[in-house]
């Protein structure tokens, strides 16, 4: 995808589609009288009849209008501008893209509009290319003849008053994380035999390559061993694919404070011995939905510094890194393990394995000693039962980082819903042999279980976990802003917590 920046008249652009953006306040803005004037009054005749009236999600197409050589002019109704923010941008961006591309357009012209919550024009073009680069992501490199027509090039046109530079500021930016949304998404949607955790530790390499400021550092088989990491080695014992801990560690000069992302990093679940049916194990490419997020978080830090955003904190992303498959030396029900962290669990469910490698993968980030830890991970089927597939569970030990998760969550637009870290059910992971036990009795909360569990192994270090079962796969084709597969969720949400966090 091509993105320019021009100033200038955007009726004079020779694009496929023009895309147009309104509030309900003022259907008919400065920018659409003149379009309205080219089109000789079509838009103004569907304001006053109210087939169009600018409400949010509202979009109305003029094909091939009189007057301006274009296929089409879509213009997308944003609902009331005091209601706006990055989010609107977001998703009408979005909404108007996915309908220029159903028009076949292979090229478009934007316009950037305000939005009342966003503070400069620099941000408001951040999300509007956000929302234009993440409608038109495609999945197609295995297809011979890939169907659909995407987008080929977007074209910014500045209004003679915008400036400039700031648009062009907000392109590269939202470049960035989109950017950094494709590689999450491209690392869920590829085949789990091609994302291996091997293949995890090399996409790691690669985005510390691209910053002097970012350093890799990789557990193998061998140094597992050596650290007493037998959780995520009881995991992997069942696959042919050797496990990994990936650490990459961003620290700009004189950070203020330093957060720790823990992303779960399973490959492939197939269950192990409690082995999945096999419509449950579909899907289940995307267990390590959490560390893609993760890296997607770090590769955005790195994009966005070199376009100008520097983040002032110090950023660890951890990654435990396995497949959960069966073999005559897969971990089996009963076993018992000792952890890292010095604590043992009975495993009573082999397909309750996220909790396991997290359990070290905790240990190994509260060594750190840093902040606050957030883990990702699809952890628990109960967490889409609870609250479905739009929206995150979370839930965590501590009220201000819960606070800044949910307010991260409002501005990110990336749903987030909290469960209660209930103690009432801590009894339900005591063991009779061990420590622990992996999964709780039955009528449990399993969800609320998984957190009970993962809890155990972050200290006093303030944590919160967001169980992504739901929103990091998506299962049609409904939302513009995510398509069908992988999503990316965590990388806005992750980032605007890094935003918004203070000591
Ligand atoms: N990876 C799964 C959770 C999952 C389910 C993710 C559906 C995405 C979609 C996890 O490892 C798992 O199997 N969890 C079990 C936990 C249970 C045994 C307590 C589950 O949810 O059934
Ligand atoms: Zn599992
Ligand atoms: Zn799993």
């Amino acid at each position: 995808m091509k993105l320019h920046v021009i100033s200038g008249d955007i009726l004079e652009c020779e694009v496929d589609s023009l895309i147009f953006f309104c509030y309900e306040d003022q259907p008919l803005n400065e920018v659409l009288k003149k379009v309205d004037a080219a089109a000789k009054g079509e838009l103004s005749a569907s304001i006053a009849s109210g087939d169009f009236t600018g409400k949010s999600d509202e979009i109305m197409t003029l094909y091939r209008p009189d007057g301006i050589s274009v296929k089409q002019v879509i213009v997308v109704g944003m609902g009331r501008y005091d209601l706006s923010s990055a989010v609107t941008l977001r998703r009408s961006t979005a909404y108007g893209v996915r309908r220029a591309q159903e028009g076949k357009a292979r090229t478009i012209a934007i316009t950037v509009v305000e939005a009342a919550q966003v503070d400069d024009l620099a941000s408001s073009t951040q999300s509007t290319i956000e929302g234009a680069l993440l409608a038109s992501y495609r999945f197609d490199r295995y297809k011979s003849h890939p169907k659909e027509v995407a987008i080929q090039a977007v074209t910014v046109v500045a209004t003679p008053e915008q400036d400039l530079t700031a648009i062009q500021r907000g392109v590269r930016a939202g470049h960035a994380v989109a950017e950094a949304i494709y590689l999450a998404r491209d690392i869920v949607n590829e085949p789990p035999s091609k994302i291996t955790p091997s293949a995890l530790t090399h996409i790691a390499a690669d985005i510390a390559t691209q910053s002097a400021r970012c350093t890799l550092s990789v557990l193998d088989k061998d140094q597992l061993e050596e650290g007493g990491y037998n959780a995520i080695l009881s995991v992997a014992a069942g696959s042919e694919q050797p496990p990994y801990l990936i650490h990459l560690h961003y620290k700009p000069d004189n950070p203020a404070m330093r957060i720790a992302f823990v992303g779960k990093g399973v490959t492939f679940d197939s269950g192990g011995l409690g082995i999945k049916p096999w419509d449950a194990m579909l899907t289940m490419k995307s267990d390590m939905a959490g560390g893609a997020a993760a890296l997607g978080i770090m590769q955005a830090i790195i994009s966005l510094e070199k376009a100008g955003y520097r983040i002032n904190k110090e950023v660890d992303v951890i990654i435990p890194a396995t497949e959960n498959m069966i073999s005559g030396k897969a971990m089996k029900p009963d076993d018992i393990i000792e952890t890292r962290s010095g604590k043992t669990v009975e495993v009573l469910h082999t397909d309750a394995e996220g909790r396991l490698i997290l359990a070290d993968a905790l240990a190994y980030a509260t060594e750190l000693t840093p902040h606050a830890i957030i883990d990702f991970a699809t952890l628990t089927g109960a967490a889409i039962r609870a609250v479905g597939k739009s929206y995150s569970a979370y839930m965590g030990n501590n009220e201000e980082l819960i606070t800044c998760v949910r307010q991260s969550s409002r501005a990110s637009g990336e749903l987030a819903w909290q469960l209660p870290l209930a103690k009432e059910y801590r009894t339900e992971i005591e063991s009779s042999v061990a420590d622990l036990q992996n999964i709780g009795g039955k009528s449990s909360p399993d969800a609320i279980i998984g957190g009970l569990f993962l809890n155990e192994f972050v200290g006093d270090t303030p944590w919160v976990h967001i169980d992504i079962a739901g929103p990091s796969f998506a299962d049609d084709n409904k939302n513009p802003l995510l398509g069908k597969g992988g999503t990316g969720y965590g990388v806005l949400l992750g980032l605007e917590i890094l935003r918004q966090i203070t000591a």
